[in-house]
């Protein structure tokens, strides 16, 4: 009886770790005549880094894009199949897409800080921000900061112009701004490919630690990055999935040969 109450509780254990937050059915884009993705099914685990690998013009954007619904805004897209966040659908007509993206929060390869101070941009996606004190906004500039590692370097300048910052700290800035939206999933395009060695070490740091909190999807062209950060790999080529599944796995033993062959040579011949 007692070892089968432990076996239980293992199994419990096990089922949490492997909880997916996001689920990707069946997904076709076309953007006008060209099918950019083609049936895709892929899982997104919480409280991991998921990076999503595969050749230039392969679709990684556009999948990424969907799960925030940023693609909406393309001309002449069509979407079909299905993606459920947390258990429901988020492709339906009533889906509220503002309150969506504040779960759902996105960076993007180049920083793209906003013409304002960089306590200004902490603070520029929080709903109800009139409803804050001075004190509150401080706070939630200083908390945010912190976790980006940037409070050291900017807290005596914070009404300075953001875009007075490095490009690495511009980056920084928008991890923070987003973060301070308190989402339940960050997705990265490539935000580290405009940035030094340093810079992108300190991203890949925060990554590793954020996931604690946070479930994150990181688009990188860099097979020795996603090797560095990811748990659970997803590689696809020319919009079609190839193979996904855990990332030390999947390096140490792809199944596929066009895997092998891309994380070998970053070729692939599909
Ligand atoms: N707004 C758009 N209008 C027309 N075609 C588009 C649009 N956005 C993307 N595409 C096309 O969709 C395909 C996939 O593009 P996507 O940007 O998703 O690729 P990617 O894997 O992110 O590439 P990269 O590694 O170069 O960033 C490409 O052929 C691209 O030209
Ligand atoms: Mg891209």
């Amino acid at each position: 009886m007692m070892e089968q109450h432990i076996l239980k509780s293992k199994l419990s254990v096990v089922g949490k770790t492997t909880e997916d937050i996001i689920k990707l059915e069946g997904l076709h884009i076309w953007i006008k005549e060209n099918h950019i993705l083609d049936a895709i099914d892929v899982n997104i685990p919480k409280n991991k880094i998921t990076c999503i690998i595969g050749p230039s013009g392969s679709g990684k954007s556009t999948l990424i894009r969907s799960i925030n619904r940023i693609n909406d805004d393309v001309d002449g897209i069509t979407t079909q199949g299905n993606i459920n966040f947390n258990g429901s659908s988020i492709l339906t007509s009533d889906t509220d897409i503002a309150s969506l993206r504040t779960q759902i929060g996105m960076v993007f390869q180049k920083p793209c800080v906003f013409p304002k101070s960089i306590k200004e941009n902490v603070l520029f996606g929080i709903r109800h921000l009139k409803k804050l004190s001075k004190i509150e906004k401080l706070q939630i500039v200083e908390e945010n900061l912190k976790t980006v590692s940037l409070w050291k370097e900017v807290s005596h300048r914070l009404n300075d112009k953001a875009i007075s910052l490095s490009i690495g700290q511009q980056q920084r800035l928008c991890i923070a701004r987003t973060l301070a939206v308190k989402p339940e999933v960050i997705l990265l395009d490539e935000p580290t490919s405009s940035l030094d060695p340093l810079s992108t070490r300190a991203i890949e740091d925060m990554m590793v630690k954020l996931k604690e909190e946070y479930t994150i999807v990181f688009v990188t062209h860099n097979i020795q990055q996603a090797k560095r950060i990811a748990d659970h790999l997803i590689f696809i080529c020319d919009g079609k999935l190839i193979e996904q599944g855990n990332a030390s796995a999947l390096f140490s033993c792809p199944q596929n040969s066009q895997t092998k062959a891309y994380l070998k040579d970053q070729y692939c011949a599909c």
